[in-house]
């Protein structure tokens, strides 16, 4: 039975700041304030995940989501442990004696490989890389993109497809108004790519990409969006039974781009039913694509398949971006299902793979939890789910007993292994430092990339030695955050 009160308080440890992790905070917070307190654990020193590291630099509205996150993180039970990954500082033991539950938001990290021939040459990157590198992500600061060629190919139907596309074309105007990262600005203003070609295996209507973003594609400065009106004719020729209402606005909106008159200095190509076979190039790079022309085929269950025309085309390019998904990564000591590169779960409850039993305690929100598909909001209904699942599991006296739940217990051991510990006032004195760097600018922020100056600039204190973090000084002199009301709590 696991007794709570406002004096002995469920302990919960949410490890991942991404949208999943601050929604999982958000409802335990919402639902349970007065018996719950919320410690994030985040790998870098920066929260907000792909909101800060995916959503591009030329959609700035999607990212003041992050007010409703910053909400969270201003409740008085709620802490910020930033400069922490999982299994690297901490381990998932350590984490067990300290906190009645864990819960899981560690997305997905990596890309998917197409597994076709020279995928490895120099020139052939996975979207993760240029997405992560012209986003500020400190782990791809130090990619170098070669963009001296014309023609680029990016592999996929989905939106990150099209956010590679229009990075890859937007003006220097254009972006010099965003927070792309300053390295990639440089890179970008001496671009020479002038056609960007989108490559879907399947056909327009069974492409993922949503309306506003493809429809946004006509909306840019001298970029042309060349559709062939005769392929999409094609690829169109066999009905789609579970064509959604969305697809449908996505074939008339490419209907209208097939109508369009040629203009514009640079192109977006959108080609479909087309698969990558092979790159070829030598050491020096890609040199060229080789493409299998697809047909469209009901499986058992009615949904369109690609199927191999035995046809091909050679598309000649030096740069080729596979944007057909991220990957989540296994996490050291806790369940991994290897096939769908998540965290086995039944409705957020982790399952043991031995017995397929609840692992008590331990819970899975977003990304790693249903894999990498769904935006921002689709998160929010996923947490809601595994926050109710663990509250139904408290209720019944179902979470962990951990040994040490003082709250100053894991601070402790956190600030002797990590001095560089970054709090939420640390955080805020990094926000704060990029919005200023940029305001002169009119860009929103000039994001640091290189995570010693992220630490330098989040442990600086203010002028007045008030460095706004609620800080007490444990007897042992080690500086120990305290939850507002319940910093006193005996
Ligand atoms: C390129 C791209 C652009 C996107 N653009 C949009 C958009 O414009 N609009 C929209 O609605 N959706 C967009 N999405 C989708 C949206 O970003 C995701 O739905 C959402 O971010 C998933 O949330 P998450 O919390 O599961 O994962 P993430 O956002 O990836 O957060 C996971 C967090 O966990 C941290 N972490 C990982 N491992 C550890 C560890 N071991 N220890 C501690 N911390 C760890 C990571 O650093 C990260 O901060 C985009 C996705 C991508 C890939
Ligand atoms: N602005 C936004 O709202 C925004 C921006 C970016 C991302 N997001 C969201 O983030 C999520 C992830 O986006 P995503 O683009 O990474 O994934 P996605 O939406 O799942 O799209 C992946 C694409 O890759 C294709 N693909 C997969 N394997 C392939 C292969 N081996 N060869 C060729 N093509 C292959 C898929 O085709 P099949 O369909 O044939 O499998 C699909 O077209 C999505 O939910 C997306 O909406 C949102």
């Amino acid at each position: 039975m696991n007794a709570t009160t406002a004096s002995s308080p469920i302990r919960i440890a949410v490890i991942g700041s991404g949208p999943a992790g601050f929604y999982a905070a958000g409802h335990l917070l919402g639902h349970a304030a007065n018996v719950v307190e919320v410690d994030m654990f985040e790998r870098l020193p920066t929260p907000w995940g792909l909101v800060r590291s995916g959503v591009a630099p030329d959609h700035p509205k999607i990212k003041s989501v992050t007010r409703i996150y910053e909400k969270t993180a201003a409740h008085p039970h709620f802490r910020y442990f930033g400069n922490v990954e999982l299994g690297a500082d901490i381990t998932r033991k350590e984490l067990v004696e300290h906190y009645h539950a864990i819960v899981y938001a560690t997305g997905s990290l990596t890309d998917r490989a197409m597994g076709i021939a020279g995928e490895d040459l120099p020139g052939s990157w996975a979207a993760t890389d240029f997405v992560g590198w012209y986003n500020a992500h400190p782990d791809y600061r130090h990619l170098e993109f070669d963009l001296s060629h014309e023609r680029a190919v990016v592999i996929g139907n989905g939106n990150v497809a099209l956010d590679v596309a229009r990075m890859l074309v937007l003006s220097h105007e254009e972006l010099s108004k965003t927070d792309t990262a300053d390295h990639t600005l440089d890179v970008l203003q001496h671009s020479n790519v002038r056609e960007v070609v989108v490559i879907g295996r399947r056909g327009p209507a069974q492409a993922a990409f949503t309306n506003p973003e493809l429809r946004e594609l006509g909306d840019m400065d001298d970029v042309h969006v060349d559709v062939d009106a005769a392929e999409l004719q094609r690829a169109l020729a066999i009905p789609d039974p579970n064509m959604s209402p969305t697809a449908e606005r996505n074939v008339a909106a490419l209907r209208a781009y097939a109508e369009s008159a040629a203009s514009g200095g640079r192109s977006i190509a959108l080609r479909f039913l087309m698969s990558p076979v092979e790159l070829r190039g030598d050491a020096n790079g890609v040199r060229e694509i080789e493409l299998m022309h697809n047909a469209l085929q009901a499986d058992a269950s009615g949904a369109l398949r690609a199927t191999p025309t035995g046809e091909t085309e050679v598309i000649e390019t030096g740069l080729v971006m596979r944007a057909i998904g991220y990957r989540g990564v296994a996490l050291p000591e806790v369940p991994f299902d290897e096939r769908h590169h998540v965290i086995p779960n039944a409705k957020g409850r982790v399952l043991d793979p031995e017995d397929a039993a609840h692992r008590p305690g331990e819970y899975v929100v977003g990304w790693i939890k249903r894999g990498p598909t769904g935006v921002i909001g689709t998160n929010k209904k996923d947490a809601q789910e595994t926050v109710d699942a663990l509250l139904e599991d408290l209720e019944a006296g179902r979470l962990a007993e951990p040994a040490w739940p003082d709250p100053g217990a894991i601070e402790r051991l956190l600030r002797e292994r990590k001095p560089a510990l970054v709090d939420y006032a640390g955080w805020e004195r990094i926000d704060e430092h990029e919005r200023s760097r940029g305001e002169p600018h009119g860009r929103p922020r000039v994001k640091v990339t290189d995570i010693d100056e992220m630490l330098r600039i989040a442990a600086a204190e203010k002028p007045n030695g008030n460095d706004g973090a609620e800080d007490d000084r444990a007897s042992d002199g080690t500086a120990s955050t305290r939850y507002g009301t319940l910093g006193t709590r005996g």
